[in-house]
């Protein structure tokens, strides 16, 4: 019986032009994909722009040109390298493609919409406090602030960790902060964010059960096993298992808007792994082939190409 395989490498976020990172993620796959299907399996090997997020946006405001602008000038520059490697990706779609939009939307509604004699909803709302630039009129994320480390002193570092001295701390931890966007000092603002509830004990559960089973490379099984346990780690700090994760971002953000909530967007990572399953989708509905059905295969295997900076993510 030949194995039904769905391939898949990281999407290159759609700020830059492919460098030989990106190129040699996809030739090892390639390398991979056209192994299996010399033995007879199906093979359906996909990608897509990561399109999303505040960086894109920037970066397309720096450029002059909207983010949709942007992204499909970065697109239309990405074939000639595809085809000059060889590459045998299927299909090739975007993350701000309607199918991308359908589906991170439709998974939100159904975590969001589970019914009380099924445990209740697993999306949460929260009020919390970020750094805000008065003159851009925006949250800054994290790396678009600066200051001093508040361990080391060294001046000019990144809002979420320190390059000198390694530390990891909340942007509110520097010592006089600046915005990236204007150089004004940041002020603290509040809003209201969306929270996905990992900390639930139903995705505790699943995902302790998940992660172990077999399925994931041991390398990665043992980092992922870190993530479920209470303990000190050796600098001092403990760690909690897992906690709610914050999938929400406020206007103005290149994204897709969270239904019943205008004005608040998916951040980046909610919707970019999403986009493999929308590239697929495309691919299927192109070929006339019914995308549920295929998902339900129960011999469906599943297969990303990522690195390891991202498996967090990912799982
Ligand atoms: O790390 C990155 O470059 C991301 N753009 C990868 C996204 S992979 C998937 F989740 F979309
Ligand atoms: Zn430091």
């Amino acid at each position: 019986m030949p194995r039904q395989l769905f391939v898949t490498t990281a999407l290159p976020y759609a700020n830059g032009n492919f460098h030989i990172g990106h190129i040699m993620e996809y030739i090892q796959a390639d390398i991979w994909v056209r192994f299996q299907r010399m033995q007879g399996h199906q093979v359906n090997f996909v990608c897509a722009d990561d399109t999303h997020g505040a960086p894109i946006m920037i970066a397309a405001e720096k450029a002059g040109k909207t983010p949709q602008q942007f992204v499909a000038d970065i697109a239309a520059g990405r074939k000639p390298y595809l085809d000059g490697f060889h590459i045998s990706f299927d299909n090739w779609h975007s993350t701000d493609a309607p199918e991308n939009h359908d589906l991170a939307r439709q998974i939100y509604c159904d975590l969001r919409d589970i019914p009380e004699s099924e445990g209740g909803s697993l999306i949460a709302r929260k009020t919390i406090e970020q750094f805000f630039d008065p003159a851009k009129n925006m949250f800054l994320p994290d790396r678009f602030i600066q200051g001093e480390c508040p361990k080391c002193h060294a001046k000019n570092q990144y809002g979420d960790n320190c390059e000198v001295c390694g530390a990891v701390y909340a942007p509110t931890d520097l010592i006089d902060p600046v915005s990236v966007l204007s150089g004004v000092r940041p002020e603290l603002k509040s809003s209201e964010h969306f929270f996905f509830k990992l900390s639930d004990p139903r995705c505790v559960e699943f995902l302790q059960k998940w992660t172990q089973d077999g399925r994931l490379q041991p390398e990665v099984a043992n980092k992922v096993k870190e993530w479920f346990s209470v303990r000190s780690n050796p600098d001092g700090s403990t760690s909690e298992g897992l906690g709610d994760w914050d999938i929400s971002r406020d206007a103005p953000y290149f994204g897709i808007e969270i239904p019943d909530a205008p004005g608040k967007y998916f951040y980046v990572w909610l919707d970019a792994p999403v986009g493999y399953l929308a590239s697929l989708k495309n691919l299927l509905d192109k070929r006339g082939q019914d995308y549920t059905a295929y998902m339900a295969q129960p011999g469906l295997e599943q297969y990303h190409f990522i690195g390891k900076d991202i498996v967090t993510f990912h799982t």
